[in-house]
C-alpha cells in the first residue's frame, strides 16, 4: 500500500494523480481535517501535527509515506526523514515541483502557496539547490484553503481573491507552481485568469517521479499490494470528508474511518 498524509482534502489532488498514473496499487489516505488549515499555524505546530499523522501511518504498518501537502513537506520533511524516522521512507511534493522548474528550463517562476509555505521559502530554497540563477516569486493566498474546505470551488468570492493574488505576480513569470495541494481543485479558474501561463502541479510531478522511483527501487515496489483499492482515515467530520472528497476524486468515497488524534 502507498500511504498519504495531508492536513485535509488537498492531498486528494495528489492521490488522484497517483491513481491515474499508477492505478494498480493500493492506497491509504489520512486527512487531519480536525486540525486543518495547517497553513496558518506556527512552524513548530505544523511539524508536530505532521509528525503525529505520519507516526500514526507507520503504526498502521506503512512502508512508504507521501506527504501530500506542501506546508507539511516544507516544515517537517527533513526532520522526519533525518531525525524522527531515519529508517523509513517518506517523500514530499516540493522536490518534484522544483525539479520540474529546472528540467523545464524556466528562468522566472511564480509560486502561489499558503502563508507558511511562503514564509518557509520552500520552493525558492529547493529550486536554488539545483540552480540559484532562477528567479522565484512566492505569493501567499491565505483565503483560498478555507474557501475550498467549505466546498466553494467557484463563484465571485473565489474569482476575486484569485485575481487579486495572481495580479501580484510580475508579468514576465514563465510558469506558475500550484504550491498548495488544494489549488489544483481551482486550476480551471487560475487558467482563466492567466490563460497562456504554463501551470506546474507538484502532485502530478510527484506521481511521475514516484513511478521512476519504483523502477529504481524494485525491492520496495515488490512489497506494494495491488488490488487497486483505497482506504481513507480522517481526524474530523466523516460526512464532510466523503462529500467534498468524492467531488475532488470524482468517485464515491463510500467508507471512511474516523480517527480522533
Ligand atoms: N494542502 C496544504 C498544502 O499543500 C495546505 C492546506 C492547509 O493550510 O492545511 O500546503
Amino acid at each position: 500500500m502507498i500511504w498519504f498524509f495531508d492536513s485535509w482534502i488537498g492531498g486528494l489532488t495528489v492521490l488522484r494523480e497517483f491513481q491515474k498514473i499508477l492505478p494498480e496499487y493500493d492506497y491509504c489516505y489520512f486527512g487531519d481535517n480536525a486540525r486543518c488549515p495547517y497553513g496558518d499555524l506556527d512552524d513548530a505546530l505544523i511539524r508536530q501535527y505532521t509528525e503525529e499523522g505520519v507516526e500514526f501511518l507507520f503504526d498502521q504498518g506503512a512502508e512508504i509515506v507521501i506527504l501530500a501537502c506542501n506546508t507539511a513537506t516544507a516544515h517537517a520533511i527533513r526532520y522526519l526523514q533525518q531525525v524522527r524516522f531515519p529508517d523509513k521512507k517518506i517523500l514530499g511534493v516540493t522536490i518534484p515541483g522544483a525539479e520540474c522548474v529546472t528540467e523545464g528550463g524556466y528562468k522566472k517562476i511564480g509560486v502561489l502557496a499558503t502563508e507558511s509555505t511562503v514564509r518557509n521559502r520552500a520552493y525558492k530554497e529547493r529550486v536554488h539547490i539545483i540552480d540559484d540563477t532562477i528567479h522565484i516569486q512566492e505569493i501567499a493566498a491565505p483565503e483560498l484553503v478555507p474557501l475550498i474546505e467549505a466546498g466553494i470551488f467557484e463563484g465571485t468570492a473565489m474569482e476575486q481573491i484569485l485575481s487579486n493574488h495572481l495580479g501580484k505576480f510580475d508579468a514576465d513569470i514563465e510558469a506558475l507552481i500550484l504550491g498548495c495541494t488544494h489549488y489544483p481543485i481551482i486550476r480551471r479558474h487560475i487558467e482563466t485568469i492567466l490563460p497562456r501561463l504554463p501551470i506546474i502541479d507538484p502532485g502530478y510531478e510527484s506521481a511521475i517521479k514516484f513511478r521512476e522511483y519504483l523502477i529504481r527501487h524494485p525491492s520496495i515496489e515488490k512489497n506494494l499490494s495491488r488490488w487497486g483499492k483505497t482506504m481513507f482515515f480522517t481526524s474530523g467530520n466523516t460526512e464532510n470528508f466523503m462529500k467534498t472528497g468524492s467531488k475532488i476524486l470524482e468517485k464515491d468515497i463510500a467508507h471512511i474511518i474516523s480517527l480522533p488524534l
